[in-house]
């Protein structure tokens, strides 16, 4: 398969070789822990070639994990991709993979929370420093680079209020500094494919799968596509850490690609139709969509992205007291309270002004009002606005 299909063609096809095929139209699940050799010449091989695609112990994978492996790599490009248990061990690791004491790293300040609090936590116990950066800071980001700085983590749009980085400057002026940085982004929101991050310079590409490419709210996964530089250290030393999904989930991961493409179109345009209605709502001040002007950074969306997914928020004009937050929330009937999001179904959650400060302490946008966020999943958008109109006319009632 090459880049000259479409996206949702290589969503059908990708990673589809015979031999992870067996005959069916589907990988098998190949649920191994052992592999075993047929004699010595077949042992001496598959040790050699452990690192490339042979069976040689559950731990490197099986014909399960390859498929989606290679899945990974057809779609976002690059050398190679290692998979976690879960988003969050997928970003974790791959900082760790180049790390170590006395460095230092650059993490943008409205990173997802847990992100952040990995950095707060345990690169501290290791002593390697973080300095957090405004995403908005474009080529400014290269007075903040220091002699030990090791990794610069990049997240677009950011967490919960959705600025859209200028990422070609970012990772341009970091480079002329220091060309050895490895320069990794939490992709998840474009699903990888919408923000071709290793085309861009980036060295590794990382998602929650949990979200997009499982698509049902059901598997937890993560990825990590690194590129020829970066590739042997992270899959090298995520080996070493113990890092590995089981079959079954790469399975499920692999058959959530299948119909992507043509999830990934609706949940754009449900959500811009959502995104739209939502702006010229008198209860909203301002609707964080990177498809729509009010959100920072769109012109960065507009040049660096080419789609839109089903995530974003919008601040309401007032804080809600408890009173009008229970009215508002509690008595939806298509979106459900939960955290996560890129699954079929609609999710809906609240932030208050102090709550949004808190998890991103280091940057200086201000949020004044109630933030909602929802991720707009595969219903009728009409059924999904009339549901939060109907949200909204609970809040005039009171
Ligand atoms: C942007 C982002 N990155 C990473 C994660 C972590 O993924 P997981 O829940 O699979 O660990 C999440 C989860 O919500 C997320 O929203």
């Amino acid at each position: 398969m090459s880049k000259k299909h479409s996206l949702s063609t290589q969503f059908v096809h990708a990673g589809r070789k015979k031999r992870f095929l067996q005959g069916g139209v589907n990988p098998v699940i190949q649920q191994a822990s052992s592999l075993v050799f047929e004699n010595l010449a077949h042992k001496k091989q598959a040790t050699q070639q452990r690192a490339q695609g042979a069976l040689f112990y559950g731990r490197r994978g099986t014909l399960t994990h390859f498929a989606l492996q290679e899945a990974m790599v057809e779609l976002e490009g690059g050398e190679g991709c290692y998979l976690y248990p879960c988003g969050a061990a997928a970003v974790t690791q791959s900082i760790l993979s180049f790390v170590q004491t006395g460095d230092h790293i650059l993490m943008t300040g409205a990173a997802y929370e847990p992100t952040q609090a990995f950095c707060n936590h345990i690169l501290t116990k290791m002593q390697i420093d973080t300095t957090y950066y405004d995403p908005m800071i474009g080529d400014g980001i290269a007075e903040l680079v220091q002699q030990n700085t090791k990794v610069l983590f990049l997240e677009a749009p950011s967490s919960l209020t959705m600025e859209v980085p200028d990422i070609p400057a970012i990772v341009q002026a970091a480079r002329r500094v220091n060309p050895e940085l490895v320069i990794m982004i939490d992709n998840t929101w474009s699903a990888g494919v919408f923000f071709n991050a290793l085309e861009q310079g980036i060295d590794i590409s990382i998602q929650a799968g949990t979200k997009y490419l499982v698509g049902h709210s059901d598997i937890m996964i993560g990825t990590a596509v690194a590129n020829k530089r970066c590739w042997a250290q992270l899959r090298e030393q995520s080996y070493l850490m113990g890092q590995m999904v089981d079959a079954e989930s790469a399975y499920m991961t692999a058959r959530g690609l299948r119909t992507l493409g043509i999830r990934l179109k609706q949940h754009e345009e449900n959500a811009l139709k959502v995104a739209q209605w939502l702006a010229e709502q008198p209860a909203v001040k301002a609707v964080y969509h990177p498809a729509l002007a009010s959100c920072p950074g769109h012109q960065f969306f507009k040049r660096d992205f080419t789609g839109a997914t089903g995530l974003f928020s919008f601040e309401l004009q007032q804080k809600l007291n408890p009173q009008q937050l229970s009215a508002f929330m509690d008595h939806f009937t298509l979106f459900s309270m939960a955290y996560s999001w890129g699954g079929f179904e609609s999710l809906i959650l609240h932030y208050q002004p102090e709550e949004v400060m808190a998890m991103r302490p280091n940057i200086a946008r201000k949020i004044s009002g109630t933030l909602i966020r929802v991720h707009i999943g595969l219903e009728e958008p009409a059924d999904l606005i009339a549901d939060l109109e109907a949200g909204f006319a609970r809040l005039n009632e009171r």
